[in-house]
């Protein structure tokens, strides 16, 4: 069994209002982090439960997570100061398989963007890559994802900054005229829902992340279940640890 760690806290930013960058130093959690992975994280006195959070990034014996403050615990968490330590159970759950794919795709929205960093890096330049926010004051990371990614767009639901409306429409026109072997996504349930449907009407393989609330975050208490297409045992699978990401035809949303 994963033993949590203390991870000294050496770099914060509020990137946007209220979404705080965090770089921690553990060389555990750094060599063994995949993309798609997340941390469970003990965010303070108030919050009994560990909240979970997604690996933005590792390497060099950091590992990067960016959060938005929702309630108590990511609140008490945005509190920290560097040089605090906090304690860290991690890298847990099933990420992204990223096998050898010739067109990736990478759909994101909102505070989904933030475990299809890596990802993007890890697909070395050759994603496709597609990110949606509310509006223009919540856009983020637009810039490190630009280095990562073949094409990087940007969209706001409400048209306040590049694309207008909502970015899997972006994506759906984007794979009418252009090769896409995989889509991999993490947002907003109703951009899912989206990504999912449009996917599976191309003919295209989708890797879905999904966000439920947690609380054991290893398989032990199923607070997080989703429905699957699976019969028996199988039914609901647990986003904790089937997860959090799945393949879109698996899933029912
Ligand atoms: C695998 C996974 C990865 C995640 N990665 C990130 C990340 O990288 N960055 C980030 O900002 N957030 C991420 N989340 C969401 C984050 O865990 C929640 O926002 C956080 O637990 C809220 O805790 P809280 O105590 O601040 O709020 P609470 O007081 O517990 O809840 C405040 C509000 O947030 C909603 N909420 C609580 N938990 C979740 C959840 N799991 N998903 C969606 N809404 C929730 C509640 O319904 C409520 O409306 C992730 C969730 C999962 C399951
Ligand atoms: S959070 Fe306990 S089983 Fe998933």
């Amino acid at each position: 069994m994963k033993e949590a760690k203390n991870c000294k806290l050496i770099s914060k930013k509020e990137i946007i209002s209220g979404v705080f960058d965090y770089t921690v130093e553990s060389a555990d959690i750094s060599n063994e982090a995949a993309c798609g992975q997340f941390l469970h994280i003990s965010c303070g006195g108030k919050s009994f439960l560990r909240r979970p959070i997604s690996i933005c990034d590792a390497g060099n014996g950091t590992v990067r997570f960016i959060f938005e403050v929702k309630g108590e615990g990511t609140l008490e968490l945005s509190q920290k100061e560097v040089g605090d330590h906090i304690d860290i159970l991690g890298p847990l759950g099933h990420g992204f398989d990223i096998k050898n794919y010739k067109n990736p795709l990478i759909i994101g929205g909102g505070i989904g963007v933030f475990p299809l960093f890596k990802l993007a890096k890890e697909l070395n330049n050759n994603a496709n890559v597609f990110l949606g926010f509310r509006n223009k004051d919540r856009v983020c990371m637009e810039e490190e994802f630009e280095q990562v990614s073949k094409l990087s767009i940007v969209g706001t639901d409400d048209g306040s900054y590049g694309y207008t409306g909502y970015i899997a429409s972006a994506m759906e026109g984007f794979i009418k005229n252009s090769p896409c072997d995989v889509i991999f996504s993490c947002g907003p349930m109703p951009m899912l829902k989206a990504v999912k449907q449009i996917a599976e009407n191309a003919g295209i393989e989708c890797q879905l992340s999904l966000e439920q609330r947690m609380g054991c975050g290893i398989g032990a208490c199923l607070v997080c279940v989703c429905e699957s297409i699976f019969e028996g045992t199988n039914k609901y699978l647990r986003v904790c640890k089937n997860g959090p990401v799945f393949d879109s035809k698996v899933v029912k949303l």
